[in-house]
């Protein structure tokens, strides 16, 4: 059915192009099913065209896309004219929300000033530069050595790349070449280059990717007290747990072996995962005692989201190397960066010149006009103490959060900063989890955008995110939670019926 489905959609694709020739018979074109039919030009395009990230295809082509045409402030407006919180600020990016008319004109100063060059070999341009000093300002104070040398790319996952290959690099420059495995946890998210995919560990990413490649990646937990703790496990025993885990890990493989783990200070795109008490300081002394480098992927963390301008801080986390994009340009244009302590800048600046060249390079590397942008939101963050603001922001928000402890289907509500997240439960009682086949995440998520809200269905498939921009108020957090309520309510009876039809059928 569905090659005869695909080639009546692609006889419609055709006839849009003009490719009259080619385009199948009348009969074969009513195949299409009605929902696609229906659709505006722009779904049936997107469709036709495009492949989506994270996303199960043959559905999608059966749903299509909402399709924005536009931002503004914390909203996005659908080409139907609809409203939306974006919960979300795009994908943990917009923190100055979608219409800050600052970022869209250093864009366009920098277009018409010098629209594009690089940084390979002896050439630089002004902004990567001040871009540079300005991140290296802003830098937290709690590495292990100044981190003081930047290097640009272009998205999150290719700094979290560069990481990788200069932690490599660093090892075989210090002449401990064995020394390259990395550590990576259940449930991270790193990007999905080849390397970032095998040392993330998201559901879908690895097995059908033939990820983790190689023998370099292992992983440890998912720090997740609410669905790991055992009964009467305090946070702190359980942080304790995962430390003594974490030895074994090392232990098991050779310290001698592992290089670094990579870490976001709280697990993101993993179900926001806000680390137990004690978890980063336990963690640290288990990494510090075999020479485990620490990297703090900072790319959703950075720039105030969690109420200090580095997660690292919030959590007390000591890095040789963090990586950070999103919030650094407020996600206007794709940049990213890795910063390096003075000791790895060191090792692998002498070992360049052993070698002739480091070796590595992106053409869009410090790309000036994604660093006139990101060095405006730089700007404008600090004219605003975006700080602060997230930090006064951040008590109605989590104090919102709680109260949806109240709502039969919550199991677990928790913020930092302005982060956070709703875990859905069947019983609240026994912790009782919906069955996937229910797929309560989903229904609650298309709930929400009925609401004009757009969450975030995170792992294992029932918990729901927040991130909004952090232009946000106080009332539209009140405004986006309480969709968040109506949603719920809305549901609810939807789920209960699917979770006892799977029971009365499988227990
Ligand atoms: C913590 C973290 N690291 C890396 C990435 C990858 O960033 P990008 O999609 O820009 O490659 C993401 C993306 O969400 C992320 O959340």
């Amino acid at each position: 059915m569905a090659w005869r489905y695909n080639l009546a959609r692609q006889a419609t694709a055709m006839v849009r192009c003009g490719v009259q020739k080619y385009a199948q018979p009348v009969q074969q074109q009513a195949l299409l099913p009605v929902s696609v039919r229906n659709m505006s030009t722009n779904k049936t395009r997107d469709i036709d065209y495009q492949i989506h990230s994270q996303a199960d295809l043959r559905f999608h082509e059966s749903t299509g896309s909402i399709v924005m045409t536009k931002g503004d402030g914390i909203y996005v407006i659908d080409e139907q004219g609809n409203r939306y919180i974006e919960g979300m600020a795009g994908l943990w990016c917009t923190g100055l929300g979608f219409s800050e008319p600052r970022l869209a004109q250093a864009a366009y100063d920098q277009m018409m000033t010098l629209p594009q060059y690089h940084t390979f070999g002896n050439k630089a341009h002004n902004k990567c530069i001040d871009l540079a000093e300005k991140l290296v300002q802003v830098m937290p104070t709690c590495g292990k050595s100044p981190l003081n040398k930047v290097y640009f790319g272009s998205g999150g996952g290719d700094s979290n790349d560069t990481a990788i290959k200069i932690i490599w690099n660093y090892f075989n420059a210090i002449g401990k070449p064995e020394k390259k495995k990395l550590i990576g946890r259940v449930r991270g998210y790193h990007g999905s280059t080849v390397v970032t995919t095998s040392i993330g560990a998201q559901p879908g990413m690895h097995q059908p990717f033939d990820c983790p490649y190689g023998d370099r990646f292992v992983h440890t937990n998912v720090p997740h007290h609410y669905t790991f703790g055992k009964d009467g496990e305090t946070e702190e025993d359980f942080a304790t747990r995962m430390a003594d885990d974490l030895e074994k890990l090392i232990l098991a493989e050779g310290p001698d072996t592992v290089a670094a783990m990579f870490a976001e200070p709280l697990q993101g795109a993993g179900g926001v995962v806000i680390p137990p008490a004690t978890y980063w300081e336990k963690m640290q002394t288990v990494l510090e005692k075999y020479n485990v480098m620490l990297v703090s992927d900072e790319v959703i963390t950075g720039f105030a989201r969690t109420g200090n301008m580095w997660g690292c801080e919030t959590y007390g986390m000591r890095p040789d190397l963090l990586t950070c994009a999103k919030q650094l340009s407020s996600g206007y244009l794709p940049i990213s960066a890795v910063v390096v302590g003075q000791h790895v800048y060191d090792a692998i600046a002498d070992f360049s010149q052993k070698n002739g060249v480091f070796g590595h390079g992106y053409t869009y590397s410090g790309h000036p006009v994604s660093a006139a942008v990101a060095l405006e939101t730089i700007q404008i963050y600090e004219e605003r103490d975006i700080v602060n603001s997230v930090r006064a922001l951040s008590v109605p928000f989590v104090n919102g959060l709680t109260d949806l402890l109240d709502h039969p289907l919550v199991g677990e509500a928790r913020g930092v900063g302005l982060v956070g997240v709703v875990q859905l439960i069947a019983d609240k009682e026994t912790k009782k989890a919906f069955h996937p086949s229910v797929k309560a995440g989903m229904k609650v998520f298309t709930a929400c955008e009925e609401h004009g809200l757009i969450p975030r269905v995170t792992p294992p498939g029932d918990r729901l995110a927040f991130c909004p921009p952090m232009i946000i108020t106080e009332e539209e957090i009140k405004d986006m939670l309480g969709r968040f309520r109506k949603a719920l309510d809305s549901v609810e009876p939807a789920l209960r019926a699917a979770q006892a039809d799977y029971e009365a059928n499988n227990e």
